[in-house]
């Protein structure tokens, strides 16, 4: 569910709470204007009338002042506090790209896309940057948004309070495949964690079956390294996602399809179709034998 009103962190906590206070207050004072305004029109006319200026001075100036002010206040608090300085556990480096999301952990030496993992329970760091035009960072579940600006870091310290997979979209219009960029959070205990961390650190193991073997080869001889890295392998490419580890992730082209052997040769085949704008080219001069071998060959790469 991504939803504001279903928080699974401390930051989200505090908005959903503003929220529902806001809204019960909107709602209160909403009834009592409506209420003066059948008061109003249903009184007899040619009387002396609740009007002038106490009306004036008490509903349009103190009663506004009586309740805009604590919740200004309030919301000013709730701000500056779920920004305060933390001492992060992790610490995650997210690259918006059009349209996709890089995510690099400096501390473990992984490079992924369109996934963020994180311990349960931790504060995580997310230091956020741009490769290309602005884009917005946002788990409604987990914190408040923020955004990707060309020329400087935006950092966010979030923290999921229970484990599952929590969905994330751009939230600021950054060209034509705006919203199909999606991400998801990953919270997973500690040790389960460490061991994602340790796995994804390594370069995947060579193939050993020949129709493996046939996949990464056709994947090279396509060009395909150009754009993309596979870590132990000549693919060096860093202008799409890092597929060392494809097969472990959850989606497919910032969460437009599920993962799978089917959804990715479709992905290669034609992506333009499925997302039309993004930056890869349709690989559809590949026979469906060989388009399956490499789209195996990425499943392997776990
Ligand atoms: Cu990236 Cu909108």
């Amino acid at each position: 569910m991504q939803s504001t009103l279903h928080p699974a962190g401390p930051e989200a906590t505090e908005v959903a709470l503003l929220w529902w206070v806001m809204f019960g207050a909107s709602v209160f004072i909403m009834g009592l204007v409506v209420g003066l305004i059948a008061w109003g029109l249903t009184r007899a006319t040619g009387r002396e009338r609740f009007a002038g200026m106490p009306m004036i001075v008490g509903l349009g100036i103190v009663f506004p002042v009586v309740v805009i002010t604590p919740l200004i206040v309030w919301s000013v608090d709730i701000t500056s506090r779920v920004r305060a300085a933390i001492t992060p556990a992790v610490t995650v480096e997210v690259v918006g790209r059009q349209f996709w999301w890089e995510v690099r952990y400096p501390g473990h030496g992984i490079v992924t896309a369109n996934e963020i993992r994180v311990p349960v329970g931790q504060p995580v760091e997310l230091v956020l940057t741009t490769a290309d035009v602005i884009h917005s960072l946002w788990f409604p579940e987990i914190a408040g948004k923020l955004d990707m600006i060309p020329g400087r870091a935006n950092r966010m310290v979030i923290q999921a309070d229970r484990a599952g997979t929590f969905r994330g979209q751009c939230a600021e219009f950054c060209g034509i495949q705006h919203a199909l960029m999606a991400l998801v959070l990953v919270a997973e205990p500690p040790d389960a964690f460490e061991d994602w961390a340790t796995a994804q650190s390594q370069p995947p193991p060579p193939p050993e079956d020949p129709f493996l073997v046939w996949g990464r080869d056709a994947f090279l001889a396509a060009g395909c390294g150009t754009c993309h890295a596979v870590r132990g392998t000549p693919a060096k490419g860093t202008f799409g996602p890092d597929l060392s580890h494809v097969g472990s992730r959850v989606t497919l082209g910032a969460g437009v399809l599920p993962n799978g052997i089917g959804p990715l040769a479709g992905w290669i085949a034609d992506s333009q179709a499925i997302k039309p704008g993004n930056h890869i080219p349709a690989f559809n001069t590949l026979d469906g034998e060989t388009l399956r071998a490499v789209a195996a060959w990425l499943e392997s790469l776990k």
